[in-house]
């Protein structure tokens, strides 16, 4: 069902999202070993707009977490009512993010090496135009002008559509880098990086989104057998429900060893 979007809704959304970027802030704030007063070699926003991106996707990996917690575990109904507001403010984090990157990073991404024909940007690009289109869609008039099963089916493709493009931006900019620091370190402390032995926060909120799209997958494939092309509502029973539970849980362990051992990965080295 759709309800009238609240004030109180959007307000704890913004706290969530407040809550995370102080949490981020402070890590990388750790991390790098500082916020805005960046080294010359680096722009005053390269730290918050990593900030930035950070928590817009977690807030996206949030919107797309939701539905599988309300239906396995039954306590969180009310939970349903948040998944708009979290998704329209993590949207407006992507797309300040996608501004900062583009125009005020000359340092470290002059516009010369953001092209957006690439794989990496165009995926960022397209997502965006995507967000902006579920944003303009999520209004209720939308719903009465399109009609409700419709709708629902471009929200659900359309987010599920800007979940897969992430996954290529982040994953085709970040994975060499990624996989170097994991194997190798990250060498000797600059004035760019204080503490390199930590891992980056790209890697920790990377692990957070593919274990939610690892959960959705299963979902569709194993529990639902149905991918969501046809509009059909798809019915729960507890078996169903269970075997939810269990792999959401299974996975979920696993998600908290990993960032154990990641966050150890260099330590005392
Ligand atoms: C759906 C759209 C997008 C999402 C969800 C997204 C998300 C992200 C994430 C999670 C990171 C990794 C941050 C890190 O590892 O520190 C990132 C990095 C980056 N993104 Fe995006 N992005 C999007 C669109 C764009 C667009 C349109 C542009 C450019 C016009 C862009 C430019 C960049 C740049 C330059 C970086 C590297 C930042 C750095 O390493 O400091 N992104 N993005």
């Amino acid at each position: 069902m759709h309800k009238p979007s609240s004030m109180r809704d959007y307000l704890i959304s913004l706290l969530i999202a407040a809550s995370l970027t102080v949490f981020m802030g402070f890590y990388i704030f750790i991390r790098r070993g500082y916020f805005f007063d960046a080294p010359s070699t680096a722009d005053p926003l390269f730290v918050p707009n990593k900030v930035i991106a950070s928590v817009g996707t977690v807030l996206l990996a949030f919107t797309f977490l939701i539905g599988p917690i309300v239906r396995y575990f039954g306590r969180f109904d009310k939970w349903l009512g948040y998944r708009k507001e979290i998704g329209i403010v993590g949207g407006f984090f992507i797309f300040f993010h996608a501004i900062i990157s583009y125009f005020f990073l000359p340092l470290k991404f002059p516009q010369s090496k953001i092209d957006l024909d690439s794989i990496t940007f165009g995926a960022g690009l397209i997502g965006i135009f995507l967000l902006i289109s579920l944003f303009i869609i999520s209004f209720k008039k939308a719903i009465d002008i399109i009609g409700a099963s419709r709708w629902w089916f471009l929200q659900r493709w359309g987010l599920r559509l800007v979940i897969a493009l992430t996954l290529i931006h982040v994953y085709t900019m970040k994975w060499a880098g990624w996989v170097k620091w994991l194997t190798k370190g990250g060498g000797a402390p600059t004035a760019e990086l204080a503490n390199p032995w930590l891992p980056g926060l790209g890697i920790m909120v990377t692990l957070f989104f593919t274990w939610v799209v690892i959960v959705r997958l299963y979902e569709s494939i194993f529990l639902f057998r149905d991918f969501g092309f046809t509009t059909k509502e798809i019915s729960m029973n507890e078996p169903i429900k269970a075997r939810g539970r269990r792999f959401f849980l299974a996975s979920f362990w696993i998600l908290i060893i990993l960032y154990v051992l990641v966050a150890t990965r260099w330590i005392g080295y």
